[in-house]
């Protein structure tokens, strides 16, 4: 049935000359259907370069917007219209636009992480790629970093003279994993290399060989010397450690590292996406001209 369904989504996309675009979070079987996986960053890059039609977003709301801001031309689908990202949703518009009123000279940096409308009202984007090599150039400035505190923190820690005042969100996935849950699977694999994601808590981050984005993690079990890894991002990124280093041996922190919006997304959908052009991502073209100013200094400077 998949074997059938699959060659059913490949038809269709050669008819619509449409891409497929993942995040390592997805399911495998959605990973390996897709023309290309890649962390937040690359997926905006490549939605942007690619020469297709349609773009078919195997991730998250945002992520889809971020692709339809880039490229306005292309349709932009979002096979499961639920697949959301919480953490997107602790901060709206509305508040935004309080804070900016209450502290005029604060410059707004956000997280791709970020619904459009709150794209809108920011002066630029980062992903958890770039956030440091872009933060770095951000001098004198009084800077508001949002939604993620925990990813905002490390950035601080890093960059101690930036002045930075932090959105009080979080990823509930990332953020579940506790220091305990790293030290009892050190005690497991001594000698493991940690690697881990800056969306997890301070004090999971302070266990770390390693802090970086998930593409920067897989690059890192690439590079490293080290055997064996405990990882600490959401579990999505193994399927692609594993074919990238099959010798090398990856063990997740913690059962609890799992987005369900991110595994939203199955076949099923993909397929009646293509089929019925659904769920096509729509934004009126202020906003969107507004959000593309934040996303292109991002990328100027990244
Ligand atoms: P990156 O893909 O930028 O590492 O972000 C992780 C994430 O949580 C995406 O939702
Ligand atoms: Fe959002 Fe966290 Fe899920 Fe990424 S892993 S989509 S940040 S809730």
């Amino acid at each position: 049935m998949s074997l059938e369904l699959i060659s059913k989504i490949h038809q269709l996309k050669t008819e619509k000359n449409a891409a497929i675009i993942a995040h390592y979070y997805q399911s495998p079987e959605i990973q390996d259907l897709a023309d290309f996986v890649g962390d937040s960053l690359a997926m905006a890059k490549y939605g942007k370069d690619v020469d297709a039609d349609c773009l078919v977003i195997c991730g998250v709301k945002f992520m889809a917007e971020t692709a339809k801001i880039l490229s306005p031309e292309k349709t932009v689908l979002l096979p499961n219209p639920d697949a959301g990202c919480p953490m997107a949703d602790m901060v709206d518009a509305k508040s935004l636009s309080m804070h900016k009123k209450r502290h005029p000279n604060h410059y707004i940096v956000s997280y791709v992480n970020t619904s459009v409308d709150v794209k809108a009202l920011t002066d630029i984007c980062v992903t958890s790629s770039n956030a440091l090599h872009i933060i770095r150039q951000l001098d004198q400035k009084e800077i508001l970093f949002l939604p993620d505190k925990n990813l905002g923190h490390y950035i601080n820690t890093q960059l101690p003279n930036q002045q930075m005042h932090l959105w009080p969100g979080f990823c509930r996935t990332h953020d579940r994993l506790k220091p305990e849950d790293v030290k009892s699977m050190k005690v497991l694999y001594p000698g493991a290399e940690v690697l881990v994601h800056p969306e997890c808590d301070p004090s999971v981050i302070d266990l770390a060989d390693f802090v970086g984005s998930t593409a920067g993690i897989i690059h890192r079990a690439s590079a490293s010397s080290a055997q064996s890894f405990i990882i600490c991002t959401e579990e999505g990124v193994l399927h692609r450690l594993k074919q990238n280093e099959p010798e090398k041996a990856f063990h997740l922190a913690s059962s609890k590292l799992l987005c369900q919006n991110m595994k939203k997304t199955k076949l099923e959908d993909v397929y009646r996406s293509l089929l019925n052009n659904s769920h096509e991502t729509i934004i009126d073209e202020t906003t969107r001209l507004a959000a593309y100013d934040a996303l292109d200094q991002m990328l100027a400077l990244s």
